[in-house]
């Protein structure tokens, strides 16, 4: 008999839905997002998007899945939405899909450097001759361009994620999760302690906890309400998904703030990583961002420190194990959709989602390099791709469903789920509908808006 496909304990629902909202996004985006918006400033309007408008909107999603229990298309029409309506889940799982083709590539990068960092590879002689910066730079520059060697390590974790994606819910994904969310959270631990004992550590720490007001403007405001549902997966049909395997006595509310709370600690423990270590060394400017900040500054401040090859194989273990639970998370939108949609079975949903990634993703790898002629509007495919899911399909879909949640669906399916058909209250709850219907689909609008102007 199949597993059930429900979460089997607390701990593990919430290990998997952390596991899919601390990625890249965590690492990558929020320490150059601080930096540009003035340290603290920033952080206080982060925050302030992901109780008022993120929490609300996950809610939404957790909502519907759990009312609907099945995919993100299943969902909407279980709980009786029409067939328009039904689209909307169908323009999640697509924009899953898309952003799953990239990411896929970025978790092989992380993949790569785990392995050179075990290797010392990275660390080879010619650093010290060619100056640390220079090095790393060229290293970075040469690996993302190659044919090869990219496309293996994306392959590598197409594989892994197939394998935990068979396994199952609970055998799979939970029970990674299980083990990989602890790991992540004592490297994080062990860093911030070594990022905080460094000498001159508290200039970086002052940086990111003053805040600087003067640097806000409405770039500011968009970046951070971005970044706020980039991070906290919304939007992607990811958490109408994923809720479809909690429990029915689940408190929504509670998982809800205790996901967000666990994300946001992950962002702001990675500040407390980055900003006293560049601070320490002297880096800084544009070496905080993507790519640059994780491949070549990072490495730097590791070549810097005793025991280089343990903090390295460390953080690259940990974005590893957090691109490989965000990964994992997003094909799973798709598996579902097509085990519930045409009643195959997993191993094959899994082989008809995962097996043409290798062809997509090849392709994203190689527009970094080989295909990079190829451009619309200036950008690559890689870039194309992105812009596209993350700054247009994202917010759309997620306009959509606030829409529906708040205005079309069956009344008080979003109440009963919340309350546990009345059994729980919480004044935070009115307030959360409140903003689901009135104020989370003007602002999503606004920042779709802000993309062409
Ligand atoms: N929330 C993840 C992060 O912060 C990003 C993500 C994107 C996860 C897409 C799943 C899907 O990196």
């Amino acid at each position: 008999m199949a597993a059930p496909k429900i979460f089997a304990s607390k701990i593990g629902l919430i290990a998997a839905t952390v596991g899919s909202a601390v990625g890249l996004g965590n690492v990558w985006r929020f320490p150059a997002e601080v930096q540009e918006g003035g340290g603290a400033a920033f952080l206080i309007i982060y925050i302030c998007c992901v109780v008022l408008l993120g929490i609300p909107v996950m809610l939404s999603e957790f909502a519907l899945g759990r009312a609907g229990r099945s995919d993100a298309v299943g969902s909407l029409k279980n709980i009786g939405a029409g067939r328009g309506w039904q689209l909307v889940g169908g323009w999640a799982i697509a924009a899953s899909y898309i952003i799953l083709c990239f990411y896929m590539v970025v978790a092989g990068w992380t993949f790569e450097y785990l392995w050179q960092s075990i290797s010392g590879g990275l660390f080879a002689p010619e650093a010290t001759t060619t100056g640390l910066n220079a090095h790393f730079s060229a290293k970075m520059e040469t690996f993302i361009t190659e044919s090869y060697n990219p496309l293996i390590n994306t392959y590598i974790m197409i594989a892994i994620n197939i394998a935990v994606l068979i396994a199952g819910v609970q055998k799979g994904i939970e029970r990674l999760s299980n083990i990989a969310m602890p790991i992540l959270f004592l490297i994080l631990l062990v860093m911030v302690g070594v990022s905080l004992s460094l000498p001159g550590a508290m200039d970086g720490v002052s940086f990111f906890l003053k805040p600087d007001f003067s640097k806000i403007t409405a770039t500011t405001v968009i970046d951070a309400l971005g970044q706020a549902f980039f991070s906290l997966s919304l939007g992607m049909g990811i958490l109408i998904t994923y809720s479809g395997y909690f429990p029915k006595e689940n408190k929504l509310l509670k998982t809800a703030v205790t996901v967000s709370a666990l994300d946001l600690l992950v962002a702001i423990m990675m500040g407390l990583i980055i900003f006293p270590a560049v601070t320490s060394f002297g880096l800084g400017g544009e070496s905080l961002r993507g790519a640059t900040l994780v491949f070549v500054t990072l490495p730097e401040v590791f070549a810097n420190m005793p025991a280089t090859q343990l903090w390295s194989i460390l953080f690259f273990l940990l974005l590893t194990v957090a691109a490989l639970t965000s990964t994992i998370s997003i094909a799973e939108v798709s598996v579902a959709f097509i085990c519930d949609r045409f009643r195959t079975k997993r191993w094959k949903s899994v082989l008809i989602v995962m097996l043409p990634l290798l062809l997509f993703s090849s392709v994203c790898s190689l527009s970094m390099g080989p295909l990079s002629h190829i451009t619309v509007a200036g950008l690559n495919i890689f870039d194309l791709l992105d812009t596209i899911a993350t700054n247009i399909m994202l917010p759309t879909g997620s306009i959509f469903l606030c829409i529906y949640m708040g205005w079309i669906a069956p009344k008080n399916l979003f109440v009963n789920q919340l309350t546990n058909n009345g059994s729980l209250k919480s004044n935070f709850i009115p307030v959360a509908i409140f903003i689901v219907r009135y104020v989370a689909p003007i602002l999503i609008a606004g920042v779709l808006i802000s993309n062409f102007i």
